[in-house]
């Protein structure tokens, strides 16, 4: 079956112009002008951008977490993110110390399989490196083709790793080449400042912020950048929330280090006074790391406009604000940590991005699709328009405008973290490998559809590094 997307303007990290794209088994075959090919289905994209699928490189589908599950699964969760114009995620496959990578790896594909309605990889949680780990790793790594590994160094006695796990995972990471993803806060300083203030009597919400402050991020994410320098291997810190991580970040890279980074759109939109809700609705705002000062919103903009941070990933990780965040009314530290995102990190990167000129509408498709294919070992079979790349494709109307809200939400779940957010700019079709998933702003998909992506290892070259009076580094990989 043969597809022309015709009369769109097609859109990527480094390119716009205005043309249509051939579509054949699933596969761009051909981009032009004004193409005219017998039996091909004509798709009409006249007014919209043709940009490629959203790329979502931090997602937590059917996760236990917080004495409760996430709300939405594999198949609610990847609805939502075809609606809001995603066509791959990347899911956080949890590890326990007592079983094998591959049992895990197994749930995981048990959670997804015959659910998933876009494509879908795996990045793998090391929680202690021992012998066990070290010999299954390479065989995880050829056989399922899942190169990024993720540590935590936060959340005590329940996923944090100790700093030996994290330099032995660098080191076998640079051997099988995975790029290591760390979650960083000092867990266990910020497991003393809980303890701390449970025991003064505070209970609400925004204490979760006020125990985790920004310091404690930029030590952590300092932390693991030595080791990566040390180790000569590759990191990505996911969902960077402040200035003290970014310039460690920056500090790092400027000396050749290969140290990448994501921040994510409630990082971006939201801060920590939304934690000060009353009525418990604060609860709502729960995300480690926590919002943040809202100044820190223009460093993290800033950052991606530089190149500082590569990606801007949702961190979805939902919870019913009735029945989930409520387990800590009495006691900020069981509130469940995340929020529900994956719907709309597309559009409002575009209409808080693009359209308020802080970042380009190339910079836009590198941060929410281009960069993670290339940083997670999809490119160029995703992540762009070009022939021989799946034609997973997003046909977007920029006029199109919207109030984001629960009540039109497809997430499975009672909140929206930006109810009321005004946004201009919208996904009208979605496409995955040449079918629609989203037709006219109805999804047409079918759970099972979505495909089971086996990554390539980390290759990148290491960014240049900076002479004397040059400008920043810029962080992409190319
Ligand atoms: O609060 C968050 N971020 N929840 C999801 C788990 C994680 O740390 O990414
Ligand atoms: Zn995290
Ligand atoms: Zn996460």
């Amino acid at each position: 079956m043969k597809k022309i997307i015709k009369n769109g303007t097609i859109v990527t990290a480094s390119d716009q112009y205005f043309g249509d794209i051939l579509i054949e088994d699933g596969i761009i075959v051909m981009i032009g002008v004004d193409l005219d090919v017998p039996g091909a289905v004509v798709v009409d994209a006249s007014g919209c951008y043709v940009f490629p699928g959203g790329i979502d490189p931090h997602t937590h589908l059917d996760m236990p977490f917080g004495g409760t599950v996430t709300a939405d699964d594999f198949e609610t969760g990847t609805i939502a993110a075809a609606f809001g114009g995603t066509t791959t995620v990347i899911d956080f496959c949890l590890t326990t110390k007592n079983e094998p990578l591959s049992k895990a790896v197994k749930t995981w594909h048990d959670k997804s399989k015959g659910k998933a309605v876009i494509d879908y990889g795996f990045h793998l949680m090391i929680g202690q490196m021992n012998d066990e780990v070290l010999e299954e790793l390479p065989i995880i790594i050829e056989e399922q083709g899942i190169t990024s590994l993720k540590v935590f160094m936060a959340y005590k006695n329940v996923f944090q790793a100790d700093d030996g796990t994290l330099y032995k995972t660098l080191l076998a990471a640079k051997e099988h080449g995975a790029l290591v993803m760390v979650h960083a806060e000092n867990g266990d300083v910020i497991a003393h400042l809980i303890e701390q203030a449970l025991a003064a009597g505070h209970t609400e919400p925004v204490y979760h912020a006020l125990t985790r402050p920004a310091v404690l991020e930029g030590e952590a994410t300092g932390r693991a950048a030595k080791l990566t320098e040390f180790a000569d291997s590759q990191l990505y810190v996911v969902h960077v929330t402040c200035a003290e991580a970014v310039r460690q970040i920056e500090e790092a890279r400027r000396k050749g280090v290969r140290v990448y980074g994501e921040t994510c759109p409630q990082y971006l939109m939201l801060d920590q006074t939304d934690l000060e809700k009353p009525n418990f609705e604060g609860a709502k705002y729960v995300w480690s790391p926590p919002l943040r000062e809202k100044w820190n919103q223009e460093v993290l903009w800033d950052a991606l406009w530089s190149g500082s941070l590569q990606t801007v990933g949702s961190d979805q990780c939902s919870f019913n604000f009735n029945g989930q965040k409520d387990l800590g009314l009495n006691d900020f530290s069981k509130i469940p940590n995340g929020g529900p995102t994956i719907e709309d990190r597309f559009s409002i990167l575009y209409s808080e991005g693009v359209r308020k000129g802080r970042i380009s509408i190339h910079q836009f498709v590198d941060v929410i699709s281009t960069q993670a294919a290339k940083l997670f070992g999809l490119f160029p079979q995703k992540g762009t328009i070009a022939i021989g790349s799946d034609a997973d494709l997003v046909i977007f109307d920029p006029n199109a405008e919207r109030t984001i809200s629960a009540a039109t939400h497809h997430m499975n779940v009672d909140y929206n973290a930006f109810e009321g957010l005004q946004i201009t700019g919208e996904p009208v079709s979605v496409l995955v490998r040449g079918d629609f998933i989203i037709r006219n702003k109805q999804f047409v998909g079918t759970p099972g559809y979505g495909q089971y992506l086996r990554r390539k290892r980390f290759n990148p070259p290491a960014p240049a590094l900076r002479t004397a009076g040059a400008e920043p580094v810029k962080g992409g990989v190319s």
